[in-house]
């Protein structure tokens, strides 16, 4: 497989681009969709590997799912019973693959998920996934790297999570959407991805309220059927097109994308100087005349999301003055740093800060992808720096963003 990207940088970026679905909804509701009764077509799905494995993964499972000639994604898990196993090789691949706890908790009442892997960019626990489906009912023991879940007499419960963590929220909201009686979860995850899940599974016939505010109630139901659903734009991947304009000292408009969700990514590109405009297709961003530093602090949505922090880190390095970005969610995002130093910026690391000192031009480096947003970042670096940047393991890039290659040529970038 494809795991290397070289980019000739200095290229202003010009033209417009089609955001793509949501990677994290489309995880979730991939997840979500082994709930209901009947098949279920998923438009707008990313063609990206995450989503690969997590077919792979129902298709072990005994689900049979598929790409559609429309580009749609059609799952249909069988009448009966089907796998309660996540296979740990493809599991391992991909965190998202701990969605399957809740979905079939929700489903059949017995899960064996593996302790989950995907990005190294900090300790993930499980904690709170286990203490909502233990809440509401399920027996939960870790064994040989599997977390082995069983429910004898399912209820809803209340449920309040330490932190609003994206997965657990998903997790209890797909198992409480299947279990008899209430479910409250106190300080939920808000995230657009939330909202969208919430959406489709009303949209089978489920009963959750709350969705996008720090209270969920989900009133159980005894079935949820099959839906057609379209998911949300990807709002890390129009954020990412976004600073590709501002960075190159160029204009991009990104099309397909849902504005509102966008902007705490707005307010800070806004501060750096970039012009933003909304147009009929979507957002217009034009770079400023200079890159001006601004200070980041990552937090749950409606914060600044962290998926985001490196690209703006790429982008502060060529900023006229210091900026400090503060990671609050993942303590090993700044893993890139090395990276970025090697392309020429100066980047101090202090515990969860990064001070970034803005410099004029960045140069052309052999670096590695560390993880999937570190390696757009480094894309985002080549695409503005001079000379010609390899960057290894790139196949994290191609994990979370769809047709990147094709789509930043099409703006106008050089990748060999
Ligand atoms: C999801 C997104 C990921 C994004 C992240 C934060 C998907 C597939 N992935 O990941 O792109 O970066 O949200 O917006 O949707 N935590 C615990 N205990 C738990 C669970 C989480 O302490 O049981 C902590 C984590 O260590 C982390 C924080 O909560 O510090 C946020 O994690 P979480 O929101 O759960 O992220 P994911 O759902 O894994």
């Amino acid at each position: 497989m494809k795991n290397k990207m070289v980019i000739v940088g200095g290229q202003p970026l010009y033209g417009s681009v089609r955001i793509s679905g949501a990677k994290n909804a489309g995880l979730v509701l991939i997840a979500a969709s082994i709930m209901a009764e009947g098949e279920t077509i998923l438009d707008n799905v990313p063609r990206i590997c995450d989503v690969e494995v997590m077919i792979e993964i129902l298709n072990s499972m005994g689900v049979k799912s598929g790409w559609n000639e429309d580009g749609s994604l059609s799952i249909r898990p069988p009448a009966g019973d089907m796998g309660i196993k996540t296979p740990d090789e493809m599991a391992k691949k991909l965190r998202a693959s701990n969605l399957f706890l809740g979905a079939l908790l929700g489903r059949q009442g017995e899960a064996a998920v593996s302790m989950p892997g995907g990005c190294d960019i900090g300790s993930r626990p499980m904690d709170l996934h286990l203490k909502g489906a233990q809440a509401l009912g399920a027996e939960v023991e870790i064994e040989h790297g599997y977390i082995y879940a069983r429910t004898k007499a399912p209820a809803g419960s209340r449920v309040y999570l330490d932190f609003p963590s994206v997965g657990a929220t998903e997790n209890i909201m797909m198992m409480a959407s299947k279990t008899p009686g209430q479910t409250i979860i106190e300080n939920a995850a808000k995230e657009p991805e939330i909202v969208d899940l919430a959406n489709f599974l009303n949209s089978m016939g489920g009963k959750v309220r709350g969705a996008g505010t720090d209270i969920i109630k989900i009133e159980g139901v005894p079935v949820l059927k099959a839906v057609h659903y379209g998911i949300i734009p990807d709002r890390i991947e129009a954020g990412t097109y976004m600073i590709a304009a501002a960075i190159t000292g160029g204009e991009i408009q990104v099309e397909n994308i849902i504005p509102t969700h966008l902007h705490p990514i707005i307010a800070k590109l806004q501060e750096t100087g970039a012009i933003i405009s909304e147009t009929e297709q979507g957002l217009l961003v034009k770079a400023g005349e200079r890159i001006l530093p601004a200070d980041i602090k990552t937090m749950p949505y409606p914060g600044f999301p962290t998926d985001m922090q490196s690209q703006m880190i790429a982008l502060l390095s060529l900023a006229e003055g210091t900026s400090v970005v503060v990671e609050n969610v993942f303590e090993n995002r700044f893993q890139i740093i090395d990276e970025f130093i090697r392309m020429g910026a100066k980047i101090k690391l202090e515990g969860r800060s990064a001070i970034v000192e803005g410099t004029p031009h960045l140069f052309g480096a052999r670096v590695k992808a560390t993880d999937l947003r570190a390696g757009a970042a480094l894309v985002l670096s080549a695409l503005a720096a001079s000379g010609t940047t390899i960057i290894d393991d790139a196949i994290h890039i191609f994990r979370g963003y769809e047709s990147i290659e094709e789509k930043l040529r099409s703006l106008g970038a050089i990748i060999k």
